[in-house]
């Protein structure tokens, strides 16, 4: 196990660890999450899936551990979201040499919803789009196409647009001892030792049941 490959899987080039190939602004990933994509070259997830994220407002997309994302799925910022209170859709701000305006005051042409936080452990599904100020919680799964306007709770399963709450994975019981148990932040020989317990679902024999 080794979280500063590019390529976890030696031969299959369509799969990276996601932090080796981000460099920033206010992108912060965590080890071991990674990226499928077939179509387009994964290392190009910056510029291909972290869309409108221009160093303006700050915003931060934040990426837990173990984390799999599918082919396509985007994150949607808010630099591309034109005033919805301005009377005019045109983002003159933007153009502000042509129109005379004050420069340096380009985000009055947008607002700002705030981070992407996607927790530890989350599953996200073939061309899904996580909209600005969203936060995934933990162990959560977001289906395919689907397009996640608000927040998701830990170890909930939501699909459609927008995307709603189809069911979660576990009883309240389990998904509590879960987010307890916090698994992805034991030292990876621990989560070795104990695979067979946590991928068979035998969570009374992990080490803290
Ligand atoms: C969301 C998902 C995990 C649910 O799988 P599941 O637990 O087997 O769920 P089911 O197929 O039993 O469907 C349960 C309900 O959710 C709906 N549903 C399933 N996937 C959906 C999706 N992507 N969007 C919207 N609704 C979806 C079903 O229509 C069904 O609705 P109903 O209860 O009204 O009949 C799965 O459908 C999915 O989208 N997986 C992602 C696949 C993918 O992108 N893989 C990429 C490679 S890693």
């Amino acid at each position: 196990m080794d979280p500063k490959l590019i390529y976890p899987r030696k031969l299959d080039h369509h799969t990276v660890y996601l932090k080796n190939v981000v460099w920033g602004p206010n992108i912060v990933i965590d080890d071991f999450t990674f990226y499928n994509d077939f179509e387009k070259d994964p290392r190009d997830f910056q510029k291909n899936n972290i869309l409108y994220h221009y160093p303006i407002n700050g915003e931060f997309l934040i990426m837990g551990k173990y984390c799999s994302i599918a082919c396509g799925a985007k994150f949607i910022f808010t630099s591309g979201n034109h005033n919805p209170d301005s009377l005019a859709n045109f983002p003159f701000p933007i153009f502000f040499k042509e129109w005379n305006l004050v420069p340096g005051r380009i985000q009055e042409a947008w607002d700002n919803k705030g981070d992407i936080v996607i927790g530890n452990d989350v599953w996200i599904g073939y061309h899904a789009t996580i909209m600005q100020g969203v936060t995934i919680g933990d162990g959560a799964i977001v289906g395919a196409r689907a397009v996640v306007t608000k927040d998701v709770p830990p170890y909930a399963i939501v699909g459609g647009v927008p995307a709603r709450i189809l069911k979660y994975r576990f009883d309240e019981s389990t998904r509590k001892k879960l987010l307890v148990l916090k698994w992805w932040d034991w030292d990876p020989e621990k989560i070795k030792a104990n695979l067979p317990y946590l991928t068979k679902g035998i969570l009374e024999k992990l080490p803290q049941y």
